[in-house]
């Protein structure tokens, strides 16, 4: 009797708290550990039905049920109060200044092209768009097409061991090449004229000081076909400068000289900066020379034309201020960024 009668009181008092132990939860989480006092693992609806089978037999049905009934109200209760407590949470949410999506966002960072690359792009565009076909040669190249077949004699001083970067294992034989001229030869060697071509690409020599720099980059281009004359050259060149430079340049064509050209030529420009006026050579130009035809296996008499070859560096330098080419290949971020 006695162990019935505190089963009935442990139920009625059960009945009795849940409902204010489950209205003074606030959170998600006082619900839960108010609702395990009732039914978690130590809980004292778990406690009770753990007491069933020490009960007199006649009373376990109808105490089992009570439990029962009272754990289905608990846990209903307990789902009511979470609803509420969740709705609480977002109409709270909803009440606050709401989230301003007009700041602006954390944009994404491009990466863009160095300033070599993007003067390489618009040399190429602007020949490119007289027709002339773009091809490109290996670095490492052989003595041959980066001297003997453009006319240099063995003992020219381009050819030392102090100005180029020779390989060990080849001795002279290969190097790493000093201009894209070579790409004038293997073009030639490839294709029958007529040919149009630019050929964009890096090329190494023994220097390093602020103007030049161990490797830097080189346009080169020739055109080859019937009667191509100095006037094809001075057409073509003097309208690339205005392409580049604008169409107010004044330019002049200088005689120079270069083994693989004849009459050979350097091309200036009227350059205006900081309230002085000069002359600046912007490329070498020339007749391609009948011993580059000859060595190539064309026949000088049938064809004739001309080739250029420019520094890309130098007018990067020119185009985007800057006086020092050793910050095109530092990789500082904040130089390239600024460019
Ligand atoms: N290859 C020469 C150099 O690296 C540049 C050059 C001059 C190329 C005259 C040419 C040319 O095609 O005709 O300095």
């Amino acid at each position: 009797v006695q162990i019935v009668e505190r089963f009935e009181s442990t139920l009625r008092q059960v009945a009795s708290d849940y409902p204010d132990a489950f209205a003074h939860a606030k959170s998600e989480h006082e619900l839960r550990a108010a609702n395990a006092k009732f039914v978690g693992p130590s809980g004292l609806i778990t406690a009770l039905f753990k007491q069933i089978p020490s009960l007199p037999v006649e009373q376990r049905k109808q105490m089992g049920r009570g439990i029962n009934e009272l754990k289905q109200a608990i846990s209903a209760a307990f789902d009511d109060r979470l609803a509420q407590i969740h709705r609480a949470a977002k109409e709270a949410e909803l009440a606050v200044t709401p989230l301003d999506t007009s700041l602006p966002g954390r944009g994404v960072m491009p990466g863009r092209l160095h300033p070599i690359t993007r003067t390489m792009y618009d040399l190429v565009d602007i020949f490119s768009r007289l027709g002339f076909q773009v091809a490109e040669g290996p670095e490492i190249e052989h003595h041959e097409h980066n001297f003997d077949k453009l006319g240099f004699p063995p003992d020219h001083p381009a050819t030392d061991m102090q100005d180029s970067f020779y390989f060990q294992p080849w001795g002279t034989e290969r190097l790493l090449r000093t201009h894209t001229s070579t790409v004038q030869v293997r073009e030639m060697l490839a294709h029958s004229p007529p040919l149009a071509v630019v050929a964009p690409g890096a090329v190494y020599r023994r220097d390093d000081d602020a103007t030049h720099s161990p490797m830097f980059f080189q346009l080169e281009g020739f055109m080859v076909g019937k009667d191509i004359s100095m006037a094809h050259l001075k057409g073509v060149l003097g309208w690339f400068v205005k392409q580049l430079f604008g169409t107010e340049t004044v330019y002049r064509l200088r005689p120079s000289y270069f083994p693989f050209v004849e009459p050979g030529a350097e091309l200036d420009i009227r350059w205006e900066s900081k309230g002085k006026s000069r002359w600046l050579e912007v490329l070498g130009c020339g007749l391609i020379h009948p011993v580059v035809f000859e060595s190539v296996g064309y026949d000088p008499e049938e064809v004739s034309g001309f080739a250029f070859g420019m520094g890309i560096d130098r007018l990067a330098m020119l185009k985007y201020g800057i006086d020092d080419i050793r910050w095109m290949y530092d990789n500082d971020i904040r130089f390239l960024s600024e460019i």
